[in-house]
């Protein structure tokens, strides 16, 4: 966590009753900088998606909000809902901080056969939540509060915490079912001495230590909300991995190995470090609890990066989530890597406005331009030895943001060092260049999702992942492919899709 948790004065409780929900949407989401197939908030602050957790058709997203200002603060889960995790309803807010404990990154479950206890009517299914109660320089604990009107309206545990080791820094509950041992799994970050602790309860109440994870891997920052998920492996017939995700210092990293109920076991090398994304704007994810069989394991971040994310120039509010994510790993080389797929849903959302194939193509080719800044690119191309190509979105007058691959570095690279707000943050225009090491063998296949100030790029079928958050100028729109190739390249496809705005 690179920020420093500076609790203000406590406000007034009763303020908290102000729902997000009171400020009209009409006026909201029409904000040029603003994200219109990505959740954000209507207004204020938001960082980490929370208690991710599919009940009943409905998909719910909580996450970390100061329900009073645009900066992190007041830490307090903001709910919202949706049926298809595109279209999004704002909620009240479901745990507000009280008495000086702010409400921290963490989990919610369907406790379908009350081994809690809460239900208090027979057949009645409560919702949990388990997170961080955060009492600033003193104390990290982990609470429980519980809703049994299916996440409306929430009521704190009244003996909380429910796990207390007096530390300072211990953090962001992930917690699961595990169905051969008949027992919920809670994983919880020491973040500076960087290891995953694994817990398990019967009654979500008492924990029994299991295990540690780590340090492993990228510890150049504190480690923050990890992730355990079972996820298939692609051409598998059935087989099945556990991916552990974490975040620190800007970015996220993964592991992939057997989880047996009571330890993590890493499978891949521990002398290289794995990322979700090598973009800057993609952390704290966390996947979806209790998903129906036939919906792929899916997760979701949070668009932005401690080391701006207070500066960044939108308002009325800051934060953005992902494009929910699918997951699958595979086996290349004998390391398993992690595929990530843009939601599928999307794709029935989108209406093809331009395609074309060109053989033989070179130099410098402008789209047209979608009516909105809400499209999806994608394309093939060919890249001799030692040249470069790829696309430059959010082009004009001297701006934009280049995405492409240079066969002389061999990377895949993001470059918004073009783009034209980035005064507001020497850190943010200090982070403008990212690459990662790629050999590609046939033409280099790109899905590129632009959502105003948003670009998610899923390259070599999802295997390599780039966010990034880029602010430009209203007539900042173009669109060009672009190749330094001075002869013939082979071939380029090339597909433009406009997507519709969810709000
Ligand atoms: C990650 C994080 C978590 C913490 C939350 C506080 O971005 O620092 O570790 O629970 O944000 O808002």
């Amino acid at each position: 966590m690179i920020k420093v948790f500076g609790v203000k004065k406590l406000l007034m409780l009763s303020l908290l009753s102000i729902s997000i929900q009171t400020f009209s949407q009409n006026d909201l989401y029409k904000e040029w900088y603003r994200p219109r197939f990505h959740f954000s908030p209507s207004k204020n602050w938001c960082n980490d998606p929370n208690g991710l957790v599919y009940n009943k058709g409905t998909y719910h997203l909580f996450y970390q909000h100061n329900p009073f200002g645009n900066v992190w603060g007041h830490m307090t889960w903001a709910h919202a809902i949706s049926k298809d995790l595109v279209h999004w309803t704002h909620q009240p807010i479901a745990i507000p901080e009280e008495n000086g404990v702010m409400i921290f990154s963490g989990t919610c479950i369907v406790d379908k056969n009350n081994t809690g206890g809460f239900a208090t009517q027979r057949g009645q299914i409560p919702l949990i939540a388990i997170y961080t109660g955060h009492t600033e320089g003193v104390n990290q604990s982990q609470h429980l509060a519980y809703s049994l009107d299916d996440g409306t309206t929430w009521t704190k545990y009244k003996n909380n915490p429910i796990l207390d080791l007096h530390k300072k820094d211990f953090r962001d509950p992930k917690v699961f079912w595990y169905e051969p041992k008949q027992y919920w799994v809670m994983c919880l970050m020491f973040p500076v001495e960087h290891y995953v602790q694994f817990y398990s309860s019967k009654n979500l109440i008492d924990w029994k230590h299991l295990s540690d994870f780590g340090p492993v891997g990228d510890t150049s920052g504190v480690w923050e909300c990890p992730d355990l998920t079972r996820v298939p492996v692609e051409g598998g017939k059935g087989e099945k991995k556990w991916l552990l995700q974490m975040s620190m210092n800007g970015s996220m990293q993964y592991f992939v190995g057997e989880f047996d109920g009571v330890k993590f076991v890493n499978e891949n090398p521990t002398n290289k470090i794995y990322r979700p994304d090598y973009g800057p704007d993609y952390y704290a994810a966390i996947c979806y609890n209790q998903l129906p069989n036939s919906v792929k394991p899916t997760a979701i971040g949070w668009l932005n990066n401690w080391y701006y994310a207070n500066d960044i120039p939108t308002k009325p509010w800051k934060g953005t989530m992902s494009l929910p994510r699918t997951l699958s790993v595979k086996k290349v080389n004998g390391e398993w890597i992690l595929i990530q797929q843009p939601l599928e849903l999307l794709s029935k959302q989108r209406k093809l406005i331009f395609k074309d194939f060109k053989v033989g193509f070179v130099n410098q080719w402008k789209l047209p331009i979608p009516s909105q800044q809400q499209y999806e690119l994608d394309f093939d191309i060919a890249i001799n030895k030692g040249e470069k190509g790829g696309v430059k979105i959010a082009a004009g007058h001297g701006h934009e943001v280049e995405i492409g691959y240079d066969a002389e570095k061999k990377v895949l690279y993001l470059d918004r060092s073009k783009t034209a707000n980035q005064s507001f943050s020497k850190s943010f225009a200090e982070r403008n260049y990212f690459e990662t090491s790629y050999i590609p063998t046939g033409p280099v296949k790109f899905r590129v999702f632009v959502d105003h100030s948003i670009v998610e790029v899923f390259a070599d079928g999802g295997k390599r992942v780039f966010t990034a958050q880029f602010y430009p100028d209203e007539n900042d729109t173009g669109i060009e492919i672009f190749s330094t190739c001075k002869r013939s390249t082979g071939s380029l496809a090339c597909y433009l899709y406009e997507l519709e705005p969810a709000w």
